[in-house]
């Protein structure tokens, strides 16, 4: 198989990580025979500083006309002015919404999954984590407060700004189906996740999951208030197979699911339009304090390139030798700083991709 990817290194720590996906996704079509191609595109502060606007129309393009796109992060500290100091549609985050809303990725899927090697750096007491837990979390990527009517007007001398949070039922209707499909091909078992006791929006996302939920018999529906699911994700983690949410209730809660597994730079992330074109980048941010330093943890973006292959490739058996090669990696006790243990090999970015890649087989 040939596939055309476009890279996004971004920011930060972004260039390095992408660069070792991209070791690990050519040893991987070495061995099993594919070639994969790379054209690179800017996006975020980078973009901001060479064409003045953190997505060009180009590079939206490219984006448009390869099979799919592997992002590293974008963004920097606020404290940098030349990026911050700016309209904020003009910032580097805005080009990160741009993208996703330009390739239609309404369906963001975060797996959040508990290492045994790695049960250590959980916060949570071992009472808790159990046997571990095993959860995707499936948000709704581009509509909700985040692409809702926004202003900010001087009502009777008294500063005010506005969000709104509107959903319909298409978007509603799109991503459960998402969520419904996933679920069938794991534990079968929907938690989703409003807030009915306020929020309209909510009301007619809990009326459409069930609508939803009637053309798939096999799989358990179960609504929970948002506030009600942070405090079970701390409480019993286990209890969770896929979570359904909209777009700003999916960010909040896939923070706190990425930490419990020890580490966010562990997460990876897929975000998918109706076909099978995708969006691959890990959960986590750009980490300017740490950029160019080889200390950042590659494994987020290595396993969300491995979610590439298995979402827009269909290439099951290579995502699995990823992932298997991640797990060894650990297994061996190799570690970047991020995840460090007594006993264990501290390495580097590049060392750590390296290895991975040296376990693909
Ligand atoms: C994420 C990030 C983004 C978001 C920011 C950078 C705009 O937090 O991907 O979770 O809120 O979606
Ligand atoms: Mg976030």
């Amino acid at each position: 198989m040939n596939c055309k990817i476009t890279t996004i290194p971004g920011d930060g720590i972004g260039p390095e990580i992408v660069r070792e996906a991209c070791r690990v996704l050519d040893k991987a079509g070495q061995v099993f025979g594919h070639t994969f191609t790379y054209t690179e595109v800017l996006m975020g502060g980078c973009s901001i500083d060479k064409y003045g606007v953190p997505l060009t129309e180009e590079a939206l393009e490219t984006a448009k006309n390869s099979d799919a796109v592997l992002l590293g992060a974008v963004g920097g500290n606020v404290g940098n002015s030349r990026w911050y100091d700016v309209a904020p549609n003009l910032r580097p985050e805005a080009g990160l919404l741009a993208i996703r809303k330009g390739l239609n990725l309404f369906a963001n899927i975060r797996p959040a999954y508990l290492y045994q090697e790695l049960a250590d750096a959980c916060p949570l007491k071992k009472e808790i984590i159990g046997d571990g837990f095993d959860m995707v979390i499936m948000r709704e990527l581009t509509g909700g407060l985040y692409f809702g009517e926004r202003h900010t007007e001087e009502v009777d001398g008294v500063l005010q700004a506005t969000d709104t949070l509107t959903y319909n039922e298409n978007e509603i209707r799109r991503i459960a189906v998402k969520a419904f499909d996933i679920a069938m091909k794991r534990k079968k078992h929907v938690i989703s996740v409003d807030k009915a006791n306020v929020l309209d929006s909510s009301r007619l996302w809990r009326k459409v999951v069930e609508e939803v939920a009637a053309d798939y018999p096999e799989v358990k529906l179960e609504h929970m208030l948002v506030d009600n699911c942070a405090m079970q994700l701390v409480m019993n983690p286990g209890q969770f197979d896929v979570v359904l949410t909209e777009n700003m209730f999916g960010d909040i809660l896939s923070d706190e699911a990425s930490m419990i597994t020890g580490s966010i730079g562990m997460l990876s992330s897929a975000s998918l339009n109706e076909t099978k074109f995708g969006m691959y980048e890990p959960s986590h941010g750009s980490a300017p304090d740490i950029a160019g330093k080889d200390i950042a943890n590659p494994i987020a973006t290595i396993l969300s390139a491995a979610m590439m292959l298995r979402y827009s490739f269909d290439l099951d058996r290579e995502a699995d030798a990823i992932e298997a090669a991640v797990q060894k990696a650990l297994t061996e006790g190799y570690r970047t700083s991020d995840i460090m243990a007594e006993g264990c090999t501290l390495v580097g970015t590049t060392r750590m991709g390296e290895l991975i890649a040296g376990y693909i087989e």
